[in-house]
């Protein structure tokens, strides 16, 4: 019997630097020998891809809510069945650029969708699969603002308002005191080197 790989989850804001830092973490645990498999939400496989173009897309009509929550259920189902579950199940360790908890602090805290109904296609999608740890790039608004700025033409969810941005990295940090145990808080408002010290160390205590 192969032992089952780890599942790591990243998780951030807007301008949290979660790019960067994926890649930092990705290049420490294939240091360690790990055989790593680096994907994302919204996406991962083809259909996801497409599922993040139409949840991405600004010029398209309003999306309501619960469309919004449940194509992003739908891509994690073909993300699960695809490339997740074979990859744990074949000794590989998946390191994934969001995950459910991006649900509950987009479309729960962001949009006001009850956790108890998240919480229920949660369960029905995933079927036991949980992230075994979450780092989380925690960054205050302004900084993330910032930073989002400098970039293009903003996508659907980075042209929301202030107060958007407000619930979501509250829910997030919600969702960390609630499982302390998975959970890792990093300070993303720091320097790319502070960051990058916190994050080595996250590595090594989940090695
Ligand atoms: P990204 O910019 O980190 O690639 O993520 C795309 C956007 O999708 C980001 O604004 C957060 C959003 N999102 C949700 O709203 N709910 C989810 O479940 C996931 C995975 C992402």
């Amino acid at each position: 019997m192969i032992p089952r790989g780890k599942f790591i989850t990243l998780e951030g804001g807007e301008g949290a630097g979660k790019s960067t830092n994926m890649q930092f973490v990705y290049e420490h645990l294939c240091a360690a020998g790990k055989d790593v498999v680096l994907t994302r939400e919204p996406g991962g496989t083809a259909l996801g891809e497409r599922v993040r173009a139409l949840l991405l897309d600004n010029s398209a009509e309003h999306m309501a809510s619960d469309t919004e929550l449940l194509l992003m259920f739908a891509a994690r189902a073909e993300h699960l069945a695809k490339v997740i579950n074979p990859a744990l199940a074949a000794g590989r360790w998946v390191l994934c650029d969001r995950f459910t908890d991006a649900t509950y602090a987009y479309q729960g805290g962001g949009r006001g969708i009850g956790a108890d109904r998240i919480a229920i296609l949660e369960a029905w999608t995933q079927q036991g699969v949980y992230p075994d740890t979450t780092l989380l790039l925690d960054v205050p608004l302004e900084i993330g603002a910032t930073r989002v700025a400098k970039r293009g033409a903003p996508d659907r969810f980075e042209g929301e308002q202030r107060v958007f941005f407000a619930r979501v990295r509250n829910a997030y940090l919600q969702r960390a005191a609630q499982y302390p145990q998975r959970f890792i808080v990093i300070n993303a408002g720091q320097s790319l080197s502070q960051v990058q010290i916190q994050l080595a160390a996250a590595v090594r205590q989940i090695l």
